[in-house]
């Protein structure tokens, strides 16, 4: 695997692929690798035939009170896990490399997706996301893109934001990934202490229940919605939103929608947590 920092050496190293017609596959990160990032690398690597990362903590998806400071870089450790999983080429560059000019000012943005869930409390947080994201697709020039399902609402911005502006990339999502009680893996997961940590399968469980309900018959999501939310509130979560949504649009769903996904955040302490699960309703008519 080859290290690189600079815009123009990863363009190098594509121009050259490309000229021998190899696909290239990327999978964009913030880092602190584990291993669901690396069932993205896997998924990759088994439709191209050479395969990109980049690690970069991107401050714009950061707003002023969140955790871009003591956010985890761990890069010796993450390069080590890229040559494991197959990695060709790593790209880490600095905040001065992605944002040249300092103050950016050119962004791209996503209306309507990004009003809800996530969106509706991280102002400008998907808008950095899609602003990045299409400077590393314009950087890397890949074939096919993948992403996690873990963050649903972001991969369903991206494919807007992929199709709408003509990047000639194929986006893949890949299941979450989750340790053996159901937590999804994240890098935030290590800022949880020992009874934080104990508590946060919860989340998952709490979605299980909440798809069977639905799948069982009840359709009053607003009903569901606060009484598990109070439930996850009295087991010590500070519930952000929980949401029966339409898979598509994102919006709270109605009752004859029938692709939802179950979406949550909640926060553990200073911890915040996300998580969903997605249920195809077959509706009798
Ligand atoms: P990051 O949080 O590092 O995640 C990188 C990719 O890994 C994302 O596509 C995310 O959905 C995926 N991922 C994270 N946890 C996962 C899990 N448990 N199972 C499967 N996939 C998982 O998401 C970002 O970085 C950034 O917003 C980024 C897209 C890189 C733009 O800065």
């Amino acid at each position: 695997m080859q290290t690189v920092h600079t815009v123009s050496q990863v363009r190098e190293y594509v121009r050259g692929w490309h000229q021998k017609g190899l696909s290239v596959g990327f999978v964009p990160t913030m880092g602190n690798l584990h291993d669901g990032h690396i069932s993205l690398i896997k998924e990759a690597r088994a439709r191209c035939d050479v395969v990109v990362v980049s690690i970069f903590v991107n401050p714009t998806q950061f707003g002023p009170n969140e955790d871009f400071d003591r956010y985890p870089r761990t890069l010796d450790a993450d390069a080590a896990a890229l040559v494991d999983a197959g990695t060709d080429l790593l790209f880490a560059p600095s905040v001065d490399e992605m944002y040249p000019l300092g103050q950016n000012q050119t962004w791209v943005d996503v209306d309507g997706l990004g009003d809800h869930l996530c969106g509706a409390s991280r102002e400008g947080h998907f808008r950095g996301v899609t602003t990045v994201v299409s400077k590393l697709f314009n950087i890397v020039q890949p074939d096919v893109a993948v992403f996690g399902e873990k963050d649903f609402q972001q991969l369903a911005i991206l494919r807007r934001m992929s199709e709408e502006l003509l990047f000639p990339i194929k986006i893949v999502g890949a299941s979450t990934s989750r340790e053996s009680d159901g937590l999804a893996r994240s890098s935030r997961n290590g800022f949880l202490n020992e009874s934080e940590r104990t508590l946060a399968p919860q989340l998952y469980k709490t979605l299980q229940q909440l798809k069977a309900d639905i799948e069982a018959g009840e359709s009053d999501y607003q009903e569901l919605e606060s009484r598990y939310r109070d439930s996850l509130e009295q087991a010590g979560f500070q519930v952000d939103y929980l949401t029966v949504a339409n898979a598509r649009s994102l919006a709270p769903a109605s009752a004859d929608d029938s692709d939802l996904v179950v979406a949550v955040a909640a926060k553990l302490g200073n911890t915040r947590l996300i998580d969903n699960v997605s249920l195809a309703v077959v509706r009798d008519r």
